[in-house]
C-alpha cells in the first residue's frame, strides 16, 4: 500500500459518519489535494464548540461562510457577529472561476452557486433588525459588569433592582436606570433605607457616573423596547434552509466592552430561553464571533469566567459557539480546552512571539504522521487549514490539512440596494423597528415623588389636626399602586441564570 492509499484510508476511516454530516472540503497530502478524501463533520458533535484562527488573509471569513452555507443547507440557522461587515454577501450567488474550478475537481467535490436566506441585524442606527434589550433583562450582574463595578458598588445595583423588582417598577432604558438611582438617593432615600438599608452616596455617584459613560459609548440605542426575541434566529425558510443571522457591528469595533457585554448578554438570552436538549443529532442554532480577539483582549476575569461557563452550559441547549480569531492564543486556555472543532488556517513566523505561539498551537493539535505540524502551520495556502474535529463518539478525528470547499455564495460584500432589499422585505425589520417607551421606572418614579409631596402634606395636616387636639385616626393609604408595566419573569430569570453562572465560577 502506497503511503497516498494509507492516507486515504486514514482520513476516510477517521471521518467517516454514521449520521448526517457537512462536508468542509478535502485532506491534502504534500501539498495536494487527495480526491474523495472529504472532511466531514457530523452534525451531532457541532454543539461542542469550535475555533477558526489563522493570519490576516488566510481565509478564515470564507470558512466562516462555508460552515454556515453547509449548516443552512442542512437547516441549522446561525447566528454571526460581522465585525468586518464583509458577510453580507452570503445572501447572493457566488460566481465560479478557474481557483475554484480546479479546487473541486481535485477534491472531488461538486460545485454550484447559490444564495442563502439572511437576516441584517444591527444594535446601532444601521438599518436591520434591531436588536435591543432592556436593563431588567441584562440584571444586576451583567449591568455592573458593563459599568466594571467594584463589589460593593455591584452589591448597590443588586439593591437597586431589587427595589424595582419589588416595587413593580420596570428598567427598560437607561434613562429609567439614572431616575431610579436619583429616586433613591434623593426622594426616595427613607424609604429605601428603612427596607434595605443605607447606600453610600459616594457609590451611587460613581454609578451614576459610569451610566453617563455609556450612554456616551452610543449604548442608549442598544437598551430599551422592543427587546428582541431569540427564538426569531431560529427560523428556515420555505425550502427548509436555515437562516443566516448577520449582526453587523462595524460601527462598535472600537467599543470593546460593548462588544463583550452585548455578546454576554445574547448569549445568557439564548441559554435562557431554549430548553435543555441533551445530546441531539444536530444543534438548533450555531453562533459565530468574527474578530473574537475584540471580547477577549480587554474583558475582565471575571467577564472571561462568564463567558468560559456559559460557553461551558449552553452545549447541552443544542447551540453551538465558534470563536474566529488571528492569533488562537486570543482564546484563554479554559475556553480553547472546550471547542471541538479547530480550523487552524496559515500562521505567520515574523517574531520571537509568533514562534512560541506557533509551538503551543502546534502542541494542542493531535500528533500525526502524515504531517509536521509545526512546519505546515507557516505553510498552508489561502483556504488551506489544519483541522481536527470531534467524531460522533466525541472522540478527537485525525489531524488533516484540509482544502477548505468555496463558498456557493459571493465572496464578496452587498450593495446598498441589496441591503435595501433584503432589510424591505423582512418582516422582522418591521417588527423591532417599533420603539415602544411603555410607562416605565422614569414616568413611574414621577408619580412617585409626586405622591410623595403629596404624603407630606398630609401628614403635615395631620401634624396641625393633632395639635389642634383633635381625635381620630388618619389611616395612610398607601401611596400608588402601581400598574405591572412589563412582566418581569424573563429578567428574573436571566437573573437566576447569571447567579447560577457566578455560583458556579466559585
Ligand atoms: N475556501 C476558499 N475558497 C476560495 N477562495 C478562498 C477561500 N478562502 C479564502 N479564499 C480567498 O482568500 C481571500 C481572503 O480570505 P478571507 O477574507 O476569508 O481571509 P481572512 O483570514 O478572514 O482575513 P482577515 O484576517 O483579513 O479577515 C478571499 O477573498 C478569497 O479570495
Ligand atoms: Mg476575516
Amino acid at each position: 500500500m502506497s503511503k497516498k492509499e494509507q492516507f486515504f484510508d486514514h482520513i476516510k476511516g477517521g471521518y467517516a459518519c454514521k449520521g448526517d454530516y457537512i462536508v468542509l472540503g478535502g485532506a491534502m497530502l504534500d501539498g495536494a489535494a487527495i480526491a474523495d478524501a472529504h472532511i466531514q463533520i457530523p452534525l451531532k458533535t457541532l454543539n461542542r464548540h469550535g475555533l477558526i484562527a489563522g493570519a490576516t488573509g488566510t481565509g478564515k471569513t470564507k470558512t466562516l461562510q462555508v460552515i454556515t452555507e453547509q449548516l443552512s443547507l442542512k437547516g441549522i440557522p446561525s447566528l454571526v457577529m460581522d465585525v468586518k461587515g464583509d458577510l453580507s454577501g452570503v445572501a447572493k450567488p457566488g460566481s465560479e472561476n478557474d481557483f475554484i474550478r480546479n479546487r473541486h475537481s481535485a477534491m472531488n467535490l461538486p460545485y454550484s452557486t447559490m444564495g442563502f436566506p439572511v437576516e441584517l441585524l444591527t444594535i446601532s442606527e444601521q438599518n436591520g433588525v434591531r436588536l435591543r434589550a432592556t436593563v431588567s433583562e441584562f440584571g444586576p450582574v451583567l449591568f455592573s459588569r458593563i459599568l466594571d463595578l467594584n463589589d460593593v458598588q455591584s452589591g448597590i445595583m443588586s439593591i437597586i433592582f431589587k427595589y424595582c423588582d419589588d416595587h413593580k417598577l420596570g428598567l427598560i432604558d437607561l434613562k429609567d436606570i439614572r431616575k431610579v438611582i436619583q429616586y433613591l438617593t434623593g426622594e426616595g432615600k427613607a424609604e429605601l433605607e428603612k427596607e434595605y438599608g443605607a447606600m453610600s452616596t459616594a457609590s451611587t455617584g460613581v454609578i451614576l457616573r459610569k451610566i453617563i459613560e455609556l450612554e456616551q459609548q452610543g449604548a442608549e440605542r442598544f437598551f430599551g423596547e422592543e427587546s428582541f426575541d431569540i427564538r426569531d434566529l431560529m427560523r428556515r425558510d420555505s425550502n427548509g434552509n436555515g437562516y443566516i443571522n448577520i449582526i453587523r457591528l462595524t460601527d462598535i469595533q472600537d467599543k470593546p466592552k460593548l462588544f463583550s457585554t452585548f455578546m454576554l448578554q445574547l448569549l445568557a438570552e439564548v441559554y435562557n430561553t431554549m430548553p435543555e436538549k441533551g445530546d441531539q443529532p444536530k444543534p438548533e442554532l450555531m453562533i459565530f464571533i468574527d474578530e473574537a480577539h475584540l471580547i477577549f483582549n480587554q474583558a475582565s476575569k471575571v467577564l472571561l469566567e462568564q463567558i468560559e461557563t456559559i460557553v461551558k452550559l449552553i452545549r447541552s441547549k443544542g447551540v453551538g459557539v465558534y470563536f474566529i480569531t488571528q492569533n488562537p492564543m486570543d482564546v484563554p486556555a479554559s475556553v480553547l480546552a472546550q471547542l471541538g472543532l479547530k480550523v487552524q488556517h496559515a500562521l505567520r513566523a515574523f517574531t520571537a512571539n509568533d514562534r512560541k505561539d506557533i509551538k503551543l498551537t502546534a502542541e494542542n493539535f493531535p500528533i500525526s504522521e502524515y504531517y509536521d505540524t509545526e512546519e505546515t502551520l507557516t505553510s498552508l495556502g489561502t483556504g488551506e487549514a489544519l483541522v481536527t474535529a470531534l467524531n460522533e463518539k466525541g472522540i478527537p478525528t485525525p489531524l488533516a490539512v484540509l482544502m477548505v470547499r468555496a463558498p456557493m455564495s459571493r465572496m464578496d460584500i452587498l450593495t446598498q440596494e441589496e441591503i435595501d432589499m433584503i432589510n424591505s422585505s423582512s418582516h422582522l425589520v418591521t417588527r423591532y423597528s417599533r420603539v415602544i417607551d411603555p410607562e416605565s421606572a422614569a414616568e413611574m418614579l414621577e408619580k412617585k415623588i409626586q405622591a410623595a409631596e403629596q404624603k407630606r402634606s398630609d401628614a403635615a395636616a395631620r401634624k396641625a389636626d393633632q395639635k389642634a387636639g383633635r381625635a381620630g385616626t388618619t389611616t395612610r393609604r398607601r401611596t400608588a399602586t402601581h400598574p405591572v408595566v412589563k412582566v418581569l419573569t424573563s429578567a428574573t430569570f436571566i437573573r437566576g441564570v447569571m447567579g447560577i453562572l457566578t455560583r458556579a465560577m466559585k
